[in-house]
């Protein structure tokens, strides 16, 4: 018999990793006061409905977990937060690996750093969606316009969002929306895993013919 998916558990019918990436930008504070693009604020709003406006950044690496509803499965989202910082760049790399999705964050109102991000990740063989946070602040302290952001996701051909931790615009859209084109896509993937046949000849002397043995094995995925 077939193998069950590893991530088939009782809690859950998904198990989706998924990775915040977002630099903290260059301005000429930078060593002091850096532009930090929101990814913590993020993820604290999604998984505990708050918002702090504290100036801790992250160290190195993060998890939250929310479990969400889709189509009447539940699907767990593990959310890595990680350090926007250059110097931490070594300690986050390791945890790309085994991200099903990854939430590109830039900052609207900084400009300095946006487009490196994607253009790092764009081989990725994950689902991605980009992110203008910040979205509550004032038109004057804007650098990134909507369109622009908007014209990049599409050069990619990734979903555009812009949002506010703060005030929680599309915060919830953006991880369902992820979260719906990851189980699509590994719905796809279990359809098209179909089980391999193994066959095993003998030879029977009797009959001069071959007898099959059978076996079924499912690699998962
Ligand atoms: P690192 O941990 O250093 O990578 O930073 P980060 O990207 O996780 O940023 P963080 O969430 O810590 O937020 C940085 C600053 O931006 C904090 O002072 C937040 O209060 C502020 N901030 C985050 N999201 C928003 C938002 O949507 N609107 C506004 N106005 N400020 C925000």
């Amino acid at each position: 018999m077939a193998a069950a998916p590893a991530r088939a558990r009782a809690d859950y019918d998904y198990l989706v990793k998924l990775l915040l990436i977002g630099d903290s930008g260059k301005s000429l504070l930078s060593l002091y006061l850096p532009y930090r693009v929101g990814k913590s604020c993020l993820l604290l709003r999604f998984s505990d409905d708050s918002f702090t406006t504290s100036f801790i950044t992250t160290i190195g690496i993060d998890f939250k977990i929310r479990t969400i509803e889709l189509d009447g499965k539940r699907i767990k989202l593990q959310i890595w937060d990680t350090a926007g910082q250059e110097r931490f760049r070594t300690i986050t790399t390791a945890y790309y690996r085994g991200a099903m999705g990854i939430l590109l964050v830039y900052d609207v109102t900084d400009e300095s750093n946006w487009i490196r991000n994607i253009e790092q990740h764009a081989s990725d063989n994950v689902n991605k969606i980009l992110i203008g946070n910040k979205a509550d602040m004032d038109e004057s302290k804007r650098a990134v316009p909507t369109s622009r952001g908007q014209a990049l996701a599409d050069e990619y051909g990734i979903k555009f969002f812009e949002t506010s931790a703060k005030t929680n615009f599309n915060v919830e859209q953006v991880f369902f929306s992820i979260a719906r084109d990851i189980k699509q896509r590994l719905t796809d993937n279990d359809s098209k895993a179909e089980p391999q046949t193994i066959k095993i000849s003998k030879p029977d002397p009797g009959k001069g013919s071959s007898t099959a043995l059978e076996k079924s094995a499912c690699c998962g995925s």
